[in-house]
C-alpha cells in the first residue's frame, strides 16, 4: 500500500474522513503526539490499529470525540466531576476513564468495562471528527514501544505501507501523550501523567497519583491502565536516566564519553554529543519524542538523560524516561 502524506485542507479532510468510513487507518495530528486513526465503532477497523502498530490486545485504546455531546451514548454515567473538568480541560490532552455501554465494542476497550475518552482541541483532528460523525479510536501512530511521534515524518516512518494517509498537521504542541485519570470516591487519580497536570486538576478535587507512575510493575501485578506494564518509548539505544547535580553530571559525562554516547542535558553546552532538550518541562516534553527518534538515526549506542523535574508536564516527561530507560536509574 502506498502511504501519502496530505496537508490537511477541507479536500483532505474529507478524504481522510472516507477513509475512515470505509473501514481504513489514518494518521491524525493531535495537539499531544500524532494518532493513528480508526472508527471506534468498527471492529475490523479497530484490530488493523493493533496489527499495524503490533500492540498487545489488551492494552485499551482512547476514543477521540469532537464535542461533549458525543459523550453521553458511549458511557453509563456522567459524574459531576466528570462535566466540570471536561467543561474546564477538553478541547485538551485530557482523557477521562468511564463506564462503556455496549455501542463500543469490546475491541476497542481491550475487553475491559470502561472506556477513556478524550475531546482533543487540535483542529484537524475535531474537524476530523466531526466530518466522519462517529468517534475515533486513536492510539499513538508509532510501533509499539517505540517513542510517540510528534511529526508526520514520524508516523510514515513507522506506518509506511501499512495505511495510506498521513494527514501533516505540522509539529504536535505539547510533545508526550494525555493525562490519563479515571474517579475515585473523592476525586481522580492519575494513571499517566501529562499536558494536564497534577496541580492543573487539583483546583477541582482531590488528586492521587498511580504509584505505576514512579514504579515498575512486577510481573502479575494488576494495573488500573494497561499500558503501564509494557515496555514503552524505547529508542534502540540503551538510556539510563541520572540523578544529580549538572555539575556531577558533567563530570560523569566526562569519564564516560565516547562516540555513539550521548547526554541529554537541560543546560545549553557546547561539548560534542550534548544535546539540550530544554530548560523548562514544557520544552522537554515537546522535544523529548523527537530527540530519541533522532538519536536512533544517529545510531546513539548509549543516552545518558539528566533527570528532569518530577512537578508540572515535568512528572510526564519523568515517567516517559524512566519507562525509556527501563528504569535504570544512575544516582551521582
Ligand atoms: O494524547 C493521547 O492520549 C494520544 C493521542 C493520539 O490522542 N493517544 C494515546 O493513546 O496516547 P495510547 O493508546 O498510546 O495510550 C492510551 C493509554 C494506554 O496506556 C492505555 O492503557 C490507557 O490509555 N487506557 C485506555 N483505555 C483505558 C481504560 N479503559 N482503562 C485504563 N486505561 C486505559
Ligand atoms: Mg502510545
Amino acid at each position: 500500500m502506498k502511504t501519502e502524506v496530505l496537508i490537511p485542507t477541507d479536500e483532505n479532510i474529507k478524504k481522510a474522513a472516507e477513509l475512515l468510513k470505509n473501514g481504513m487507518l489514518v494518521g491524525m495530528p493531535t495537539e499531544t503526539v500524532y494518532g493513528l486513526a480508526a472508527n471506534a465503532f468498527d471492529e475490523n477497523a479497530v484490530k488493523g490499529i493493533f496489527k499495524a502498530k503490533g500492540r498487545p490486545q489488551d492494552n485499551p485504546l482512547i476514543v477521540h470525540i469532537s464535542c461533549p455531546e458525543m459523550l453521553s451514548p458511549l458511557v453509563k454515567e456522567i459524574s459531576p466531576l466528570a462535566k466540570k473538568l471536561s467543561e474546564k480541560f477538553w478541547g485538551g490532552p485530557l482523557t477521562m476513564i468511564f463506564s462503556k455501554t455496549d455501542i463500543i465494542p469490546s475491541v476497542t476497550s481491550g475487553g475491559l468495562d470502561t472506556v477513556a475518552i478524550r475531546m482533543p482541541s487540535n483542529p484537524v483532528a475535531l474537524k476530523l471528527i466531526e466530518e466522519c460523525g462517529f468517534p475515533i479510536a486513536a492510539p499513538s501512530a508509532n510501533i509499539s514501544g517505540k517513542p510517540s511521534p510528534t511529526t508526520a515524518q514520524h508516523v510514515f516512518d513507522d506506518m509506511e505501507g501499512k495505511i495510506p494517509l498521513i494527514l501533516d498537521g505540522g509539529k504536535c504542541d505539547v510533545g508526550v501523550e494525555s493525562t490519563v485519570i479515571c474517579f475515585t470516591e473523592k476525586g481522580v487519580k492519575i494513571l499517566r501523567p501529562g499536558g494536564i497536570t497534577s496541580e492543573m486538576l487539583s483546583e477541582f478535587c482531590e488528586v492521587e497519583i498511580d504509584k505505576a507512575i514512579y514504579n515498575k510493575i512486577e510481573h502479575g501485578e494488576t494495573v488500573l491502565s494497561p499500558g503501564m506494564k509494557y515496555k514503552h518509548y524505547s529508542p534502540k539505544a540503551k538510556v539510563y536516566l541520572v540523578e544529580g547535580s549538572t555539575e556531577n553530571f558533567l563530570d560523569f559525562m566526562n569519564k564516560n564519553s565516547g562516540d555513539r554516547i550521548f547526554a541529554l542535558t537541560y543546560k545549553e553546552c557546547d561539548e560534542p554529543n550534548f544535546i539540550s532538550y530544554g530548560d523548562t518541562s514544557a520544552e522537554e516534553a515537546n522535544v523529548l519524542f523527537a530527540l530519541l527518534r533522532d538519536l536512533d538515526k544517529k545510531n546513539a549506542q548509549v543516552i545518558y538523560v539528566q533527570s528532569p523535574q518530577k512537578n508540572g508536564v515535568g512528572l510526564a516527561v519523568y515517567n516517559r524516561l524512566i519507562r525509556a530507560a527501563e528504569f535504570d536509574i544512575i544516582v551521582l
